[in-house]
Parts: C-alpha cells; structure tokens; sequence
C-alpha cells in the first residue's frame, strides 16, 4: 500500500482535520462529487434520477464511530425512515448501514437492536438491508449479527473484503447459511498478518473469492469498479451458467460513470451505492485514499 494511501487513511480517522473540513465551504462543495447531499429529500431526489436511468440504489445515512447511544438509535429511525418514504414512492432502492453508526462501540445489543428495528422494518415493505463491514476490529461482531438477524428475516446480507486473508473461510460460511455477500478490496488501513498490503495480492484473492461466490453464493453483489476485474466476474459468471439477475455490480456515487452505464447498456443489473448526510469526513476521506488523482480534483477546488 502506498505512503499516500496510509496517510490519507490515518487522517481519516483524526477528529480535530474532521472539525476543518466539516466547516470549510470548499471542501463542502468537493464533495458533493461523492455525496447526494446533507438530506433525505436530496438523497431520494437523486435516487429517483438514478432509477429513471436503470440504476437500483442503496442509500448509506453517513455516520461512524457513535459514542452516544441516542445518536445511534435516531441513525437506525433515519434509515428506517428513509426505506418507508423511498417504497411509499416506489423507488428501487435498499439501505447500507454501518455497526460503528448504530452504536456497536458502546454496546453490542444496541447496535443488534438498531439494526433488527431496520430491518424488521425493512422486510414489511420488500427491502433490502445490506451491513458494510468497517475495520477488522469489527469483522468477527459483524458477521455475528448478520448470522444471528438472517436466521428469522432474509432481507439482510453482509460484505466481504479481499484484503483480509480470513475472507474465504469467511465466504464458506455465509455460502452455507445462505446470506448474500458484497464483494469488495477493503477501504481500511490493517495490519500485515491479518491483510494483504500489496494491490495485486488483493485483486487476486478478490478473483479467488468471485468464485466461490459465483459457484455457490447465493444473489451475489460484485462492488469494484477495476474494469478488468468486471471483465473476468462477466467471464466467469457465464462459464458457470449464471443469468444476468442471478448476480449484481454495486458501484460508489460519482466514481467510474462511464463504466456504472456501460454495464446496465449491456443489460447487467447495477446498484449505486448513494451515501447522503452531514457526516460525510471519513467516507470523503477514504474516497481520496482510494486515487491520489482525487486529491488534485479537491486542491482544485480550493484554489479557485
Ligand atoms: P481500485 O481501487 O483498483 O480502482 C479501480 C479503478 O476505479 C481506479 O483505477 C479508478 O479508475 C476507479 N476508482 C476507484 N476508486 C476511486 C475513487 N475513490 N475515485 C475515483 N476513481 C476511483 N469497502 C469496505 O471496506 N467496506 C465496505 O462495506 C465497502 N462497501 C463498498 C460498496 C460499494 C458499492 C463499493 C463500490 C465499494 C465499497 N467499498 C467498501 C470500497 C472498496 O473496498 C474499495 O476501497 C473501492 O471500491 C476501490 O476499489 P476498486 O475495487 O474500485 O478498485
């Protein structure tokens, strides 16, 4: 992993550079590229444009690392709230939550009480939860709660990272149990004896996992926008038989359109990962860390 992408991962999680960004106009107005907009009304504007495209949405109420449980029970009423509104218009679109956001730091039945109030609510009108897995600090609890909510409501699936060396035991598991699976590279700084540092070693073990996902998981969501990965998932999924709708390409808001529209052309279902809200830092900051070329677009910006 490169120097830049370490240091623009360690700055993300610094609250005081948080503060400076939060309150600085410019870098208000960068990102946007990445965000829907601080509201729900936004959120589901630009939802209602994507799915007039073609494009199936996710919606991400930005947030992280909350320390007080009242935060984290109105983060689990705001995403409730937002799947009631988006089917109550009939938009195509399900939620992508995060454990951090609905309180799993302060207490592991908080955060499994929040998300089962999502999701109970959430399968009432059809929808689809999806929980993203953060630091691996937070896999093992993670995928606890996605095992123990997906054994009396099916609407709740769980991502996976090909950065983490544990991913394909961990695949072999909810392949079993019959839970949906996000694919992705991982977006956190780890440690070495745990995860892959070199991009190539990623890349590889995310085709490894592909596999096992496309022989036998189950409605599988492939997140990546390295085209050359889509190539080989497109090659793969029609050796082994697999229909257009029996899998899926997930991609971010803003990042790689021409590709995100090449694949609903050629008629692949894709799902647009749409975050929106006032805590956008951490989710700019690792879109930055992802493409040094990023950064230049932010500077930009500020010199104007
Ligand atoms: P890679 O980083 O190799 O990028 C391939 C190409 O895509 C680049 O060359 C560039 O053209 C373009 N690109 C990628 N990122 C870009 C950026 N930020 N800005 C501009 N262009 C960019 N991670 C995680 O740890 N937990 C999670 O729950 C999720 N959830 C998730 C959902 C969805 C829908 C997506 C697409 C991604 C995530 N991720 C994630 C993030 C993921 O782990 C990874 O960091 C990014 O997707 C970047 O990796 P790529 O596979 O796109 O390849």
């Amino acid at each position: 992993m490169s120097l830049f992408r370490q240091t623009l991962l360690f700055l993300s999680q610094r609250k005081e550079l948080e503060e400076f960004f939060k309150h600085n106009p410019l870098a208000k107005q960068a990102r946007s590229r990445f965000v829907a907009g601080d509201t729900r009304a936004e959120a589901l504007e630009v939802t209602r444009k994507l799915n007039e495209e073609g494009f199936a949405v996710t919606l991400d109420y930005l947030g992280e690392e909350v320390t007080d449980p009242e935060q984290a029970r109105a983060a689990a009423e705001e995403y409730a709230g937002a799947l009631e509104e988006a089917a109550a218009e009939e938009l195509n679109t399900g939620v992508s939550v995060k454990l951090s956001h609905l309180g799993v730091r302060i207490d592991e039945q908080l955060a499994f009480s929040n998300l089962m109030n999502i999701v109970e609510r959430a399968a009432r009108i059809d929808r689809f939860v999806r929980v993203d897995m953060e630091g691996s600090d937070l896999t093992e609890v993670t995928l606890k709660l996605v095992r123990r909510i997906r054994q009396s409501t099916p609407n709740i699936g769980a991502v996976i990272q090909s950065c983490l060396r544990r991913s394909d035991a961990d695949i072999a598991c909810l392949n079993r149990e019959k839970i949906s699976v996000r694919l992705v590279k991982g977006a956190y700084l780890e440690p070495e004896n745990i995860a892959f540092q070199d991009e190539e070693d990623v890349t590889l073990y995310y085709m490894r996992l592909t596999e096992a996902l496309i022989h036998s998981g189950t409605r599988p969501a492939f997140a990546t926008h390295d085209e050359k990965l889509t190539e080989f998932i497109i090659d793969l999924a029609d050796i082994f038989g697999l229909q257009k709708s029996d899998f899926e390409f997930q991609m971010l808001y803003g990042i790689s359109q021409d590709l995100q529209k090449k694949l609903l052309g050629d008629r692949y279902r894709v799902r647009i990962y749409l975050p929106y809200g006032e805590d956008w830092y951490g989710y700019f900051m690792r879109r930055l860390a992802e493409r040094p070329a990023n950064l230049w677009f932010l500077l930009r910006h500020w010199k104007k």
